[in-house]
């Protein structure tokens, strides 16, 4: 074996004899680091997944036990995963420090009744995890805990264990001796990834690996980690609100358009079923400026308040700012309203807020947005009970939505009793609920002449 220095980026993993400023693969600067690689000659560290003296062999030949997923026991992880966790898969969960990954996975450890779990901790002690685990009242004679940070001593309690569920707090902590670089470098994250990765598919053992997030929101290290794994979770909210979203970013085994929604209370991370309830406040009175909207998340309908303010610009230039809103959306809404409808919105501040701190990505929202923006300019209350879904385009229209029937019941389930909705969807919309009055809307102009006068 034979040691040489190596500039590795660690963004994408390229490596250079010397160091460069910018990647020249990635185009990321000052992201190369000096790393000592081991080259043992002849033998690669390639990961064998399956046996290797396999041979080719037909889809029919080979046989699957589909229905083989394992129950974790928290119905909102199970829909993100896409119906629980798949024997022998290995998943990453990343999100911020203090987010409550910990919590989430430690949470479900205990709970879950799918057989032997071996967690391994490189950020607490033994100790510590106790205390978290009183604190979330839980125990669970079939977990294992480790501490420490060194990946031969984890595989060799694994191989004895043989568990069924390995969980890794965090990757970014882990260092096998074959590599001479620092825990959380590229090179010692790939390759105890990659040694993992090979161990969890000879085992069958299905591993979740915990990743930190750089605070521009990638995962801290590699993308290639993203590329090896099976799944990718992003564990997200803010430390102010107690919500917390759990969103599968990549998903070999089941869709990405899940969402998971939590609530972090003193005792640990609750499922929110109904998550309209949480994020619409009942402030009861009349208040300009606030919007119902019926969006949808990946399958789940969610009804969000959407805030504006309208205000008189200060200075010369008008402000803009929104927050879990895209900021260029709305200047195009903005736009829209000035060019089609005639407000004046050119010399106003315009601030935009969805309350609850949620982020979704739905079209559906347009609408809300508008008519909270138009409220707050001529500072009248829209109507109580009214909800809105709608796509705005450029000229004024309002565009059909995915789902409508989903966000309509939502709406009725939640005791509102009108909603718009686009005209396009009438076609398509056949069952007419009870509860509630359906507007069809097709302009812009239209819906402000029956609400505003
Ligand atoms: P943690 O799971 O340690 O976050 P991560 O592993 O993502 O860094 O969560 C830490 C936060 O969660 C911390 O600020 C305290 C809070 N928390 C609760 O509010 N209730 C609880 O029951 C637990 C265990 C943590
Ligand atoms: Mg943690």
């Amino acid at each position: 074996m034979r040691s040489k220095v190596v500039y590795v980026c660690q963004n994408c993993g390229a490596k250079e004899s010397k160091w460069v400023g910018k990647c020249p693969q990635c185009g990321e600067w000052n992201s190369f680091v000096e790393e000592v690689e081991n080259v043992s000659r002849g033998k690669r560290n390639a990961p064998v997944i399956g046996n290797t003296s396999s041979r080719p062999l037909k889809l029919s030949e080979v046989k699957v036990n589909a229905d083989e997923r394992m129950n974790t026991g928290d119905e909102e992880l199970n829909r993100v995963l896409g119906g629980g966790l798949v024997p022998g898969s290995m998943i990453l969960l990343g999100g911020e420090p203090g987010i409550g990954k910990s919590t989430l996975v430690l949470q479900f450890a205990l709970r879950n009744h799918c057989g032997k779990v071996l967690y391994v901790s490189g950020e607490e002690s033994v100790s510590q995890i106790k205390m978290r685990a009183q604190r979330l009242g839980l125990e669970n004679d079939e977990c294992f805990f480790l501490s420490g940070n060194s990946l031969e001593n984890v595989l060799e309690h694994a191989r004895v264990m043989q568990p069924r569920l390995l969980i890794i707090d965090s990757i970014q902590t882990l260092a096998t001796e074959g590599v001479d670089a620092i825990p959380g470098s590229l090179s010692q994250i790939r390759e105890c990834t990659n040694t993992l990765l090979r161990f969890s598919k000879e085992n069958t053992v299905t591993t979740i690996l915990i990743g930190h997030i750089t605070k521009d929101g990638q995962l801290a290290g590699p993308k290639i980690l993203e590329h090896m794994v099976d799944t990718v979770l992003h564990f997200e909210g803010d430390q102010q609100h107690m919500y917390r979203i759990l969103r599968s970013m990549k998903n070999r085994f089941g869709s990405t358009s899940e969402i998971g929604i939590y609530e972090m209370l003193q005792a640990g991370l609750r499922q929110v079923t109904n998550p309209s309830e949480l994020l619409l406040s009942n402030h009861g009175e009349d208040l300009s400026g606030i919007a119902v909207a019926a969006t949808v998340e990946g399958v789940r309908p969610i009804l969000l308040e959407v805030q504006a303010l309208v205000s008189t610009a200060a200075y010369g230039t008008p402000q803009r700012s929104a927050t879990g809103f895209d900021a260029r959306r709305l200047n195009m809404l903005l736009a829209v309203l000035e060019k089609r409808v005639g407000f004046r919105l050119g010399s106003k501040d315009v601030f935009l807020n969805i309350a609850g701190g949620i982020r979704v990505n739905d079209p559906a929202l347009d609408l809300g947005v508008v008519m909270a923006v138009l409220s707050s300019n001529i500072d009248v209350a829209l109507p109580e009970g009214v909800v809105f879904a709608g796509e705005v385009g450029l000229s004024g229209e309002i565009r059909a939505v995915s789902r409508i029937e989903q966000r309509v019941s939502e709406a009725e389930k939640l005791g509102f009793n009108q909603i718009y909705i686009p005209l396009g969807n009438k076609k398509s919309y056949l069952k007419s609920p009870s509860r509630i009055k359906v507007q069809f809307v097709s302009q812009i102009t239209e819906i402000c002449r029956s609400l505003f006068g």
